[in-house]
């Protein structure tokens, strides 16, 4: 079988990645993938800063790519065909990118494929376990996205069923983070602080379940109103002089958004008929949502996909996996002149 190599750049946000997939007609294997970050320079400012982002995504991009062929034994002469992530992300991050893998994919002669980052979250995990069946449903939830699609294609089979109206799961997770004093990116450690506490402490509330939210927003999520109802909760607490029990916060908090996130997502494999379901994106590594959805799917008979939380967080291999699919359909590479699109729709 023809084998051909895809290298990966992202560099949307924070993650400089870039990586070397080997693609066959019935595989893609990851030969390497190296990232390279710049979250610690952000740390202080409590929030990604684009100028920073930018100018360290220019300093690493050319050793992360020297480290990717040579963790893959490869040279640049070694590349079939050159994957970025196109959107959607910051302008700046993503145009160092998309301006890296033009000027390689001339300089070499070979396609050039844009890929949606969003899509890359969740066929990454072909990388893991296998190419998809013909169809499976994905839930990505991140600090920017929390979207439920329909996946026939890799490709050009994506259709979005749902997504959040306000916060990402991920940004929910950082706002309570925040509020209940930890540090930032304060998701990790609200999920660890929740393993301590008790998950049915405080009932707060689950966004978009109520009978007439569920009949005009089935697949969509809304996390807003929980983290105001957090927010509340540790006021009234303080206001009363009394301490507040951050674990059973934590806790019954990540308990909410598990809940919401899995039962809905549950329900849209029904409806469509779906028996296998991926998870990918940042805020998949969280435990409360891994084990209720592990927990949840064995019980509705659907098989979870979730890839370990290495290739959750934005790689290059995620973007290299969505070029193996695109090299593999033999679809028509991308224009040279490819814009990015910070708010690209999928
Ligand atoms: O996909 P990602 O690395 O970057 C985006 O594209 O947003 O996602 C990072 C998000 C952050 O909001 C982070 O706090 C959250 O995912 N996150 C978690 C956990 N690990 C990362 N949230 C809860 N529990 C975790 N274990
Ligand atoms: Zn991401």
């Amino acid at each position: 079988p023809s084998a051909a190599l895809v290298l990966g750049i992202e560099s949307s946000c924070d993650e400089t990645g870039v990586a070397v997939v080997r693609a066959t007609d019935d595989a893609s294997e990851l030969l390497s993938d190296a990232v390279a970050s710049s979250v610690d320079e952000h740390a202080r400012f409590g929030g990604i800063i684009p100028e920073i982002a930018s100018r360290a995504h220019l300093e690493a991009m050319v050793p992360t790519l020297r480290r990717a062929l040579d963790d893959a034994g490869v040279t640049l002469a070694d590349v079939d065909a050159v994957a970025v992530t196109a959107g959607p992300g910051l302008v700046g991050p993503l145009t160092v990118g998309a301006s890296a893998a033009k000027a390689l994919a001339v300089a070499l002669d070979r396609p050039l494929y844009g890929v949606n980052h969003v899509i890359g979250h969740v066929v990454v995990d072909e990388l893991v376990h296998g190419l998809f069946p013909d169809r499976v449903m994905a839930l990505v939830v991140s600090g920017g996205h929390s979207s439920l699609l329909l996946v026939d294609d890799a490709v050009d089979g994506v259709t979005e069923l749902g997504h959040t109206l306000d916060d990402a799961a991920g940004e929910a997770f950082d706002k309570v983070g925040r509020l209940l004093g930890l540090p930032y990116p304060g998701g990790p450690h609200v999920d660890r602080l929740a393993r301590e506490g008790d998950p049915t402490a405080i009932r707060f509330p689950r966004g978009l379940t109520a009978p007439k939210d569920q009949a005009r927003h089935a697949d969509d999520f809304s996390f807003s109103g929980l983290k105001t109802a957090v927010a509340r909760w540790v006021e009234a607490r303080e206001d009363a002089g009394e301490p507040v029990p951050v674990a059973d916060v934590a806790a019954s908090f990540a308990a909410s958004v598990a809940d919401v996130l899995t039962a809905k997502t549950i329900a849209a494999c029904r409806r469509h008929g779906v028996d296998t379901l991926v998870v990918g994106g940042g805020f998949s590594a969280n435990s409360q949502l891994r084990e209720l959805a592990a927990q949840r799917c064995a019980e509705a008979g659907i098989t979870l996909r979730i890839p370990p939380v290495r290739y959750c967080t934005d790689n290059g291999a995620m973007i290299a996996a969505v070029g193996a699919a695109a090299v593999r359909r033999g679809v028509p590479a991308s224009p040279l002149d490819l814009a990015v699109d910070s708010s690209m729709p999928l």
